[in-house]
């Protein structure tokens, strides 16, 4: 833990305006760029390629009802300087109900030299979402080579139970491999994976964060390409989980650890009040499926500083008052339309198995990306009607591996897992379900806002790319 933690800026816009119908409306920039970056303390320079000059990308924080107007502009070079690639690029925002063509589509190619104005609703409770790039057979080496950042949409339930500003910490997580150039190492042959050796934290190897003697919120993103976790704390003592993907969870829930794929988000309350002048770590326990090496199982550390904590706080009107939540762990939050679905309301069920197929390509469905694009964008795993609620299978049948399923468009619940209830911390919205090997889930679905067609995938983004995604369309939008 050699290294200071690293928050990632967040984005001004370069404009605040209202809209057409009077909403308020701000827009941002940011540009794909090349960069070099010091990963590891000491290391080398590593090329990269960013959001605005940064590894992870410039985080964006937005109050729900703003609508973001978001101009990307792809000033990267026509291929990828280390692995050849063209580098057309697609930004997804994961997590958010976006219109279709604004969600990232993979074959929605931006090139480099041109831009896109991406427009983002914003209209889901508060949560944890991130956006990254999504191009067509290309998403694993471009998340890899640095296109990842969070975005927060903030609201009035969130800001009143859970630490904000100071206390409230982004934490993206990933894995890299290096050559000795300091280049990033990817074995372009597997189609499995890919299991770096150094653990990097907001792109900087294992770093330690000083912290004061009380609450603090962290936003855990696993942007890792393949490697999933089952995070600890060295004390032993448990978190509280209070968000899932999409936002607040009903009830809390104290967890000793938690396993987290790729893409998935959990936001966790860490109690640092007992731990005055005392190192505590974040772990990672051998996780099923993974390639470890001698120090996957750290992550980072907090040294707790022997200071009185912050106990004021500044209210949306700019005055201070007292911060319940320096040393309050919430018991109830607020439910979510998700979390309120009921099975009974379902209208139909679909039964999807995960595997290779007789060529060893990866399918959903028993369909591949490539089907889709073959078939002119026509082919779909699934047509709901506009907010039909559903209930869909997912049934890992690929022995020997895990799939983290990512469905665009809408968050869902978790009904079962192998028959039994899911686990405590995923009690809560989600978008994108751990399905571990042998695994069976089962999961509520209701299809909307918006019609259209929308992706699912694995989001073991080797698998992603070789060709776990297919699409369904929501209604019948009219193309
Ligand atoms: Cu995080 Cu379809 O992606
Ligand atoms: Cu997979």
């Amino acid at each position: 833990y050699a290294s200071a933690f690293y928050r990632p800026p967040v984005l001004t816009p370069y404009e605040r305006t209202v809209d057409a119908e009077g909403a308020p409306l701000h827009k941002y920039e940011v540009s794909q760029t090349t960069g070099l970056a010091r990963l590891v303390r000491g290391g080398l320079l590593t090329p990269v390629l960013t959001y605005n000059g940064t590894v992870p990308g410039p985080t964006i924080s937005v109050d729900r009802g703003v609508r973001v107007n978001l101009r990307v502009r792809n000033k990267l070079p026509l291929v990828h300087p280390q692995w050849g690639h063209t580098l057309d690029t697609s930004t997804h925002l994961h997590g958010s109900a976006s219109l279709p063509q604004f969600d990232g589509y993979a074959n929605d190619l931006t090139y480099p030299a041109y831009k896109k104005y991406y427009q983002f609703p914003n209209h889901q409770p508060a949560r944890t979402i991130w956006y990254h790039d999504h191009a067509s057979h290309h998403t694993a080496h471009n998340v890899y080579s640095g296109l990842a950042a969070q975005y927060h949409i903030h609201d009035e339930a969130e800001r009143e139970l859970l630490p904000q500003g100071d206390f409230d910490v982004p934490l993206t997580i990933g894995d890299a491999m290096f050559e000795e150039s300091g280049r990033l190492a990817f074995d372009d042959n597997s189609t499995s994976g890919l299991w770096g050796d150094v653990i990097l934290v907001n792109g900087v190897a294992w770093p330690v964060m000083k912290v004061q003697p009380r609450i603090y919120r962290f936003r855990v993103l696993n942007a890792s390409i393949s490697r999933s976790y089952r995070f600890r704390l060295s004390t032993g003592d448990p978190v509280t989980v209070v968000a899932t993907d999409g936002g607040l969870v009903p009830t809390a829930r104290q967890v000793t650890s938690w396993r987290h794929a790729p893409a998935e988000r959990y936001e966790v309350l860490i109690d640092f009040r007992r731990h005055r002048g005392r190192r505590v770590e974040l772990r990672n326990s051998s996780n099923e499926n993974n390639v470890d090496y001698d120090y996957t199982d750290r992550i980072m550390a907090f040294d707790v500083l022997n200071v009185e904590p912050t106990k004021t706080r500044y209210d949306a009107q700019g005055v201070l008052g007292p911060d319940p939540t320096w040393d309050t762990l919430p018991t109830t939050l607020v439910s979510s339309e998700t979390m309120d679905l009921q099975e009974s309301w379902s209208v139909k069920k679909r039964h999807f198995r995960l595997k290779k197929n007789d060529l060893g390509v990866w399918t959903i469905g028993d369909q591949r990306w490539d089907d889709v694009i073959a078939s002119g964008f026509t082919q779909v795993l699934a047509n709901p009607g506009l907010n039909d609620t559903e209930v869909w299978t997912l049934e890992n049948s690929s022995g020997g591996w895990f799939h983290p399923v990512h469905i665009h468009l809408v968050d869902f619940k978790i009904l079962s897992r192998n028959g039994r209830p899911a686990f405590d911390y995923e009690q809560g919205p989600k978008d994108t379900v751990y399905l571990g090997e042998g695994e069976t889930v089962r999961l509520l679905i209701k299809f909307g806002p918006h019609e259209g067609r929308y992706m699912v995938h694995c989001h073991n983004l080797p698998h992603e790319d070789h060709d776990m995604m297919a699409q369904f369309q929501v209604g019948n939008p009219g193309y």
